[in-house]
């Protein structure tokens, strides 16, 4: 997996290679990030330095063609005559900014190498090798290990950095990113394309897809989580590169706190990526002997389109990101009180909840906010979690039995990191609250962040979340975190400018003592939806509530884009009332769970108002996700090229099964017919492909519905409202077959409904409508 040859390291995964050598003057140049190469003499892919550059500084006086702003390179330090961005800033007394770091030596590990205070990616030494190069500036006595470890078959490097203070005074570390990697332009085409995740609370990761301009290109973070704004996860891809074909870079962190990560398209044909902490408001002092270490960044590359860079990176973050007691375990199907409750929850209207939900299919049960002391709405009770006696004057215990009878697991929701003014904690300690001194601190959502660089804080928060669940049989944890933070000062740290990293640093520690010893309780995180959607996260949680928006039009947009890089096994998502609580937009309860069950399927609305028919529904898609469940959360998914900027297109398949979701936004009069493929089938055996029955409200036709009713009806009526409960129309039954190779090019679907007439042969899909459709083996090939 790793090999050093004659001054170059060959760092191969099972398709792609990445190999670096040391030059002349110790430094790294960078040769190769694709596709996997036979170990050789790497010289036909180093960059030429026959001719001297223009406009460029020599490194030494003998040696003139030799400058560093036109080589590739590992690591770049500053002020040595490499003009692009620097991955590091380190202020040296009576000196500055300059740092030259040449290579000293490495050391080879089998497995990975765990962060001091950090989480990183595991593996066994089976699965990973580690490669650490030491990189040296004597003269200013800094000392960098650059860390590399290759996920062989999973075809992921992470790579991190630890730097060291080796002098004899304190230094202060203003930048260090993660990852530098400075790649041929012309790999990507003529016009290189950038992919990011971007946002906003109830729109997180709507990707966008852009070709990179001349300069700085990228995302970044300053609300002290990795943000709804911009994930620090995205995407290079070549000019030509589809959901199918071409080459595609992805990158991330496994970072929850400020990110930075930049493109920048400079004049030299490289273009420099890098990513890691954002540098704006953080410096950290280094006494002698000290240690920095960065996040861990993670590379994937694929020539197989963006599906073949998702594949690896869900691969990667299921078996080496999640914490090992969730490696691929089903994931289950949970009702949350949130939407149908709100704060005014009680013993008696939680348990009316759960015997629907019991009834229905359901497996776990969440109390979500509102429980606990004082918290009759979002200005109260953050910070006390003894449990509300007017609402539970029992305690928790006989509702947590009586979900117990039910066949439901029981969950609770707590947001530990924060406090409301009007709590018995903030009376207690008002200095707690993160706060510029001699300012009182601005609150967000009513409410405060707790100061996390103090221990005291930290200890209170692993005592007072650990007691709740050693004192109850809870078997899921929704840990919540619903602001940025803002007045991020803390006198518990040395210099103003670690207040937000030490936040995360010991945020990560205290989930870690709470959640370790506690291995029965599955951990759901969650910030106002996807506000810290990242791998740092991940790596104690076995999912991630991915949006407070549950309408599925919208979820479209935010799952699909969480999908480029986040495995379905991780994306939490809710079927909940129409019209929706975000977006007032009215859609059938079919297209809520179709958008829903490619990920972690949950319910979130007011059972008690569903309708008879509405509950077979119900009823009937928990079946159908029990059934299918590990192809949903496990199998591989592909986002098939959208043939219609208003239809989505999704596949799962594990090489057994296949299902595809087809969704349509928006229906425009007159449509031609739909294609849709299924791909990655056995091009000689003969498939059978159904759609999933599921019910037309009849409701939803208004008046039209008295063309096909012998009497006239009112659409506003007694008569048919209470019919809709009660009677539905079955949605198209389509049925298809033909052999892989026939269905790779495109089914022909049944007409849409288009004005002209009604028969049941016709997709009535409207606007919002979708349909699953089942792929089963009928016969083996020749
Ligand atoms: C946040 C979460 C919601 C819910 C509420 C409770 O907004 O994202 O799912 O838990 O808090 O206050």
């Amino acid at each position: 997996m790793i090999e050093h040859r004659d001054g170059t390291f060959y760092l191969q995964t099972a398709h792609t290679s990445y190999w670096f050598t040391v030059t002349e003057h110790g430094h790294l140049e960078h040769i190769h990030y694709g596709p996997r190469l036979a170990i050789q003499d790497p010289s036909a892919l180093r960059w030429s330095r026959v001719a001297r550059g223009g406009s460029t500084v020599a490194y030494v006086p003998e040696d003139v063609r030799y400058s560093l702003d036109t080589l590739p390179l590992e690591f770049s330090g500053i002020g040595q005559g490499d003009y692009r961005t620097s991955p590091c800033e380190i202020r040296i007394p009576h000196v500055g900014y300059d740092l030259d770091l040449v290579h000293t030596g490495h050391a080879i590990h089998a497995g990975t190498l765990s962060a001091r205070t950090l989480p990183t990616a595991h593996g066994s030494p089976s699965e990973a090798t580690t490669l650490v190069v030491d990189l040296v500036d004597e003269r200013a006595g800094i000392a960098v290990a650059l860390h590399y470890t290759v996920f062989a078959a999973a075809d992921v490097i992470t790579r991190r950095v630890v730097v060291r203070n080796t002098g004899a005074a304190e230094v202060v570390v203003e930048k260090l990113l993660s990852f530098q990697l400075d790649l041929p332009e012309a790999t990507l085409g003529d016009a290189p394309r950038l992919i990011t995740l971007d946002g906003a609370w109830i729109a997180e990761t709507h990707a966008h897809d852009r070709p990179l301009g001349p300069g700085f290109s990228g995302v970044s973070s300053s609300t002290g989580s990795s943000s709804n704004r911009h994930n620090p996860g995205f995407l290079l891809a070549a000019t030509d590169a589809g959901e199918d074909h071409g080459r595609v870079h992805g990158f991330n962190l496994v970072y929850t706190g400020n990110h930075h990560s930049s493109v920048e398209r400079g004049a030299t044909g490289l273009l420099r990526v890098a990513g890691g902490i954002n540098p704006q408001g953080f410096s950290w002092p280094l006494s002698p002997g000290e240690e920095f270490e960065t996040p861990e960044a993670v590379l994937a590359f694929a020539d197989t389109g963006f599906n073949g860079l998702s594949e690896r990176m869900h691969r990667f973050v299921n078996d080496h990101v999640l914490p090992p007691r969730f490696r691929r375990t089903p994931r289950p199907i949970v009702y949350n009180s949130w939407e149908a409750i709100s704060f005014d929850v009680s013993e008696r209207r939680l348990l009316k909840q759960a015997r629907r939900a019991a009834d229905l299919g359901m497996e776990l049960f969440v109390i979500d906010d509102g429980w606990f002391a004082g918290r009759k709405d979002d200005t109260a009770g953050l910070g006390d979690y003894t449990v509300d006696a007017t609402k539970f004057p029992r305690g928790l215990d006989p509702l947590v039995a009586k979900l117990a009878k039910l066949g439901l697991q029981a969950g609770i929701w707590v947001e530990p990191e924060m406090v409301n003014e009007d709590s018995d904690l903030y009376r207690a300690h008002p200095e707690w609250a993160l706060r510029i001194p001699g300012k009182p601190p601005r609150p967000g959502r009513q409410q405060h962040v707790l100061d996390l660089c103090n221990p005291d804080v930290c200890d209170y928060l692993v005592d007072s979340v650990g007691a709740l669940l050693d004192a109850h049989d809870f078997r899921y944890v929704k840990w919540d975190m619903n602001r940025h933070l803002a007045d991020a000062h803390s006198p518990h740290v040395r210099a103003p400018g670690m207040t937000a990293h030490q936040y995360v640093v010991n945020l990560h520690d205290v989930l870690r003592r709470i959640f370790e010893p506690r291995p029965h309780v599955l951990l759901e995180t969650c910030s106002s939806g996807g506000n810290r959607f990242d791998l740092a996260m991940l790596s104690h949680s076995a999912m991630i509530w991915a949006s407070d928006d549950t309408d599925p039009i919208e979820r479209l947009e935010i799952q699909q884009g969480l999908s480029y890089l986040y495995p379905l096994s991780t994306i939490s998502a809710h079927v909940s009332n129409a019209p929706h609580q975000q977006t007032l937009r009215d859609t059938p309860l079919s297209t809520r769970f179709n958008v829903a069950c490619f990920g972690v399927l949950g319910y979130e609305y007011d059972l008690e108002l569903l309708s008879s028919e509405e509950r077979k529904e119900v009823r009937e898609q928990i079946a159908f996700y029990r059934a299918h469940r590990d192809l949903f959360q496990y199998g591989r998914f592909r986002r098939h090229r959208k043939p219609h900027p208003d239809r989505f297109v999704w596949q799962v398949d594990d090489g057994e099964r296949t299902i595809v979701g087809n969704f349509q936004r928006r229906i425009t009069a007159a449509p031609a017919p739909d294609l849709l493929p299924v791909v990655g089938l056995e091009p000689g055996t003969t498939y059978r492909v159904r759609s999933k029955p599921q019910r037309l409200m009849i409701d939803r036709f208004g008046d039209l519905i008295n063309h096909v009713t012998p009497v006239r009806l009112d659409p506003r009526g007694m008569v048919l409202s209470t019919a809709a409960k009660f009677t539905s129309l079955t949605d198209a039954a389509e049925e298809y077959v033909g052999t892989g190779a026939l269905l790779a090019q495109g089914i022909r679907l049944h007409h849409q409904f288009s004005g002209t007439e009604y028969h049941p042969g016709i997709r009535m899909l409207g606007d919002h409508g979708s349909t699953l459709y089942v792929v089963e083996r009928l016969e083996e090939g020749p």
